[in-house]
């Protein structure tokens, strides 16, 4: 099995990475909060059993209590024990993808608590691929499970390093583990089996092309319409810094941009192609180049939006990321973060 495999390979921590660990599995089990490093994104943990801990995860975050939370495990054989009548389709993601960006969405064990679920008979479920969130979770036992939302405030910018989850929650938490910057960037792939047929509640960590050729069938996006299913990811603004964001394809970017700048406005333009290099001189425009792969891209696509939020400009003028399913998740980070209720020209 891939997760054992994997657990084999797992690079060891330094002495004070261990005793940091145990500290915060000590301050879980007591019913507080610990900010941790996945592969994804910086997640908020509560233990999952503990009502009064997972009601502080919402009260830090500002989430409404109706949006449920994702539960972390550590090891697949844990699954049944907080999830039940699971799909063949989820195993077989389970068993290539886990540990790793991808969270499924399976009918609750009585286990999991309404205040997880927001109620919903689903529970979301994922093992992520970080040592210092497998040792956090081993220390805290198979009856044990992490409710881990990302570590920011809801609505905002998720966190891709300790200082960003230190600048977002403060002394809110109680605990912070550093586990460097996230090597995946953007939050998980979410699948969901409604009917026993998968369907992608959130593009993510994992590509559509990767699960297709795991499940050897087509894998849709699923068009949140249902009021049922509340997936706080699919509010249309969300993942959204403070600044205004616009995003233009390389044929229009300079012109709004040049439209902006000769209204005294302060431009950040963040471009993937070669269209940078085409950057008019103007004081007032600061251009950015991003990586032209995907991978790279959404590694620092959060650092970079908060980075430039802090900077105190106008505007943040984005280049439109190419139309190729390698890109979906950027594209729907891109377009939460840029939407605005009051402007329905959306480029
Ligand atoms: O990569 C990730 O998934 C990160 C790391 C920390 O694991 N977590 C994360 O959690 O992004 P959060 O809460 O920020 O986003 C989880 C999304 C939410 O939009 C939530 O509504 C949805 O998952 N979700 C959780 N349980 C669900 C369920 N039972 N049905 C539908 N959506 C669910
Ligand atoms: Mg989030």
């Amino acid at each position: 099995m891939k997760n054992t495999q994997d657990r084999q390979n797992k690079p060891t921590l330094t002495a004070e990475q261990q005793d940091q660990i145990t500290a915060a599995a000590q301050i879980l089990c007591e019913g507080g909060t610990v900010a941790f490093p996945t592969e994804t994104v910086y997640g908020l943990g509560a233990d999952v059993t503990n009502l009064d801990a997972v009601n502080k995860i919402y009260q830090i975050k500002q989430r409404p209590i109706d949006h449920p939370l994702i539960v972390h495990i550590s090891d697949i054989s844990h699954l049944h024990y907080w999830a039940q009548a699971i799909p063949d389709s989820a195993w077989q993601l389970a068993n290539h993808f886990w540990p790793g960006p991808l969270t499924l969405i399976l009918q609750r064990s009585r286990r999991i608590p309404d205040s997880v679920t927001g109620g919903q008979d689903t529970v979301g479920l994922r093992i992520p691929a970080h040592p210092i969130a497998l040792t956090l979770l081993d220390a805290l036992g198979p009856e044990k499970a992490l409710a881990a939302p990302s570590a920011n405030r809801f609505g905002r910018i998720s966190p891709t390093t300790a200082a960003h989850v230190r600048e977002e929650l403060g002394s809110a938490v109680d605990m912070i583990l550093d586990g460097g910057a996230c090597e995946v960037g953007l939050e998980s792939t979410i699948i969901s089996f409604h009917d026993q047929s998968p369907k992608i509640l959130r593009p993510g960590g994992i590509a559509v092309s990767a699960l297709e050729s795991v499940l050897d069938s087509p894998v849709m996006l699923a068009h949140n319409t249902s009021q049922t299913i509340r997936t706080s990811g699919s509010l249309p603004a969300h993942y959204a810094p403070a600044t205004p964001l616009k995003i233009y394809s390389a044929k229009h970017l300079w012109d709004h941009t040049l439209a902006l700048a000769a209204q005294g406005s302060r431009v950040l333009v963040m471009t993937w192609s070669d269209i940078g290099q085409l950057q008019p001189s103007d004081q007032s425009i600061q251009h950015f180049s991003m990586p032209a792969d995907p991978v790279t891209y959404g590694q620092r696509l959060y650092a970079k939006l908060r980075q430039f939020d802090q900077a105190a400009f106008d505007y943040m003028i984005i280049e439109a990321p190419p139309d190729h399913p390698s890109w979906l998740a950027i594209t729907d980070r891109l377009q939460r973060a840029s939407y605005n209720p009051f402007d329905n020209k959306q480029n």
